[in-house]
């Protein structure tokens, strides 16, 4: 061999052995990102764990803070609030009534022929998004354009609808934050929760400032009831079907409410109801307890939020957040396993910007590819390629989130059975449960909703069959409108 020839065939084996060694530090380096990526993902499943004896220990802590939450005002997260619905449909509601359902991102107004023993006649509604910006502005830019929203649907009531003549219309209103009852039909708002934050309706009566704002239009309607979106959906399952002992909200938020015996609330400062019953808005939203299992995403989700250190459960839980955590695992990914690369997407970095329906519409890809995920991937995050491995690993922390939330909703669920005793089978004694559940997490989200589902099974044992789940298709609209009729100022016409 030559001299050149020679140095040719070093400069060559040279230029091989670098480029291997650039392969091999590619893959050393892209096997220590996945390592990386799989040891963030073994901590976040750890740290999300929710084996049956921790569900145990929450319910229980439900428990005991439900009783604290009656003993006193301020004896806990858990406010407990009466809601003065001591009586819920019987069947016998008659007439038009209104409803107007505020708590989300969406308002809806409806309304509905009730048609006492027949039933429902008919029923129409239309649903309104709100402006963002309504959502952190004044209290009277809200209620003006929710009031003129309802002026316009009230226009369009045809004619099988059918109002006495002479008579006011009257509305149920389903305002679904935490409000100190006045009474059935007034109340005070004490905090916002979801991402909503109008500073100056804190404090105020929710049901005047709705007035207000019908009367700045004009528009002639007296508000008959004030209730909770799990109360209006308690109300609405009982018209359906009378063992309904308790609603659950599982949507942008969370809560419970419940029929307790009136004489086991010691705050409870009214005279006792004919009927021996009330029913407690938990506004479960705001539990938090040393058992639930809290990540380093949900603390730094917490304290950046609006309302720091409250709605802790809710925070884990429902559809507002899921999504959002999803978004800070995979920021950490990024950022400590390069999971997208060299580069961070920048996308990856805005709040909320992954949507809880995304997560779920992901989590039930079943493509051998997983092409939703790649898809989601590339129009949310801007991630134009993604590969297998990736995908299955975004999967996983959707499973992992998703988990823990419905998981601890069953056993919030049981806290209540156990708090009204209906957790265990009793002696010769055969009673039937039916808990309302409603709301987009709920409807949706079918992984969510099994998982729940099988976890209250899991924890009820034997008693599993006595208890019943049923989907209350919005069953708060329609709760609110009844309440209203069974609250009417026409009832003593009516009925004599
Ligand atoms: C939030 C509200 C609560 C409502 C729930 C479900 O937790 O505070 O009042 O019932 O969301 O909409």
């Amino acid at each position: 061999m030559g001299k050149v020839a020679v140095a040719a065939a070093v400069v060559c084996t040279a230029a091989v052995c670098a480029a291997a060694v650039v392969v091999m530090r590619r893959q050393m380096k892209s096997s220590g990102r996945w390592a990386k990526a799989e040891a963030i993902l073994r901590e976040l499943e750890e740290k999300c764990g929710t084996p049956t004896a921790k569900l145990r220990q929450v319910a229980d802590a439900m428990t005991v803070e439900m009783h604290a939450g009656l003993a006193s005002e301020g004896g806990s997260k858990l406010k407990m609030l009466i809601s003065y619905v001591d009586n819920l449909p019987t069947g016998d509601e008659k007439g038009l009534f209104y409803a107007l359902d505020l708590g989300g991102t969406n308002f809806r107004v409806m309304r509905v022929q009730l048609g006492g023993k027949d039933g429902i006649m008919k029923q129409e509604f239309e649903e309104v998004s709100i402006p963002p910006h309504l959502m952190v502005g004044s209290s009277h830019e809200l209620f003006d354009f929710i009031a003129a929203a309802l002026a316009k649907f009230v226009d369009t009531e045809g004619e099988d609808f059918h109002l006495l003549p002479g008579r006011q219309r009257e509305l149920g209103f389903t305002f679904s934050f935490p409000v100190r009852q006045l009474s059935l039909a007034s109340g005070t708002l004490i905090k916002w929760t979801k991402g909503f934050l109008i500073e100056d309706a804190v404090g105020q009566d929710v049901v005047g400032e709705l007035t207000k704002a019908m009367e700045r239009l004009g528009l002639d309607m007296r508000v008959a009831a004030l209730v909770n979106d799990t109360v209006g959906t308690l109300a609405g399952g009982r018209y359906n079907n009378p063992d309904v002992i308790a609603a659950v909200i599982l949507g942008t938020g969370t809560n419970a409410a419940y029929v307790e015996r009136a004489h086991a609330i010691p705050k409870w400062q009214g005279l006792l109801p004919k009927s021996g019953e009330m029913v407690i808005n938990m506004e479960w939203g705001n539990f938090r307890s040393s058992h639930l299992p809290l990540t380093e995403y949900d603390q730094i989700l917490d304290a950046e939020s609006l309302n720091p250190g409250e709605q802790i459960f809710e925070k884990i839980i429902s559809g507002m957040y899921l999504g959002e955590i999803v978004r800070r695992v995979l920021c950490r990914m990024a950022e400590e396993a390069s999971f997208f690369g060299d580069t961070i997407p920048p996308k990856l970095k805005i709040p909320f910007i992954l949507r809880t329906p995304d997560m779920s519409a992901m989590h039930h890809d079943t493509s051998p590819d997983l092409k939703v995920v790649g898809s989601k991937l590339k129009d949310i995050l801007e991630v134009p390629n993604s590969s297998l491995k990736m995908r299955k690993i975004i999967v996983e922390i959707c499973d992992i989130v998703a988990t823990r939330g419905a998981r601890l909703s069953a056993a919030g669920i049981l806290g209540i059975l156990k708090k009204l005793g209906r957790d265990t089978v009793k002696e010769g004694e055969k009673q039937r449960s039916v808990i309302a559940l409603d709301g987009g997490l709920f409807e949706h989200y079918t992984k969510f909703r099994k998982c729940m589902e099988s976890t209250l099974k899991e924890l009820l044992g034997d008693v599993a069959e006595d208890i019943v789940v049923e989907h209350s298709n919005d069953g708060s609209g329609i709760g609110a409108a009844l309440l209203a009729a069974s609250h009417s100022q026409y009832l003593e016409i009516d009925n004599s």
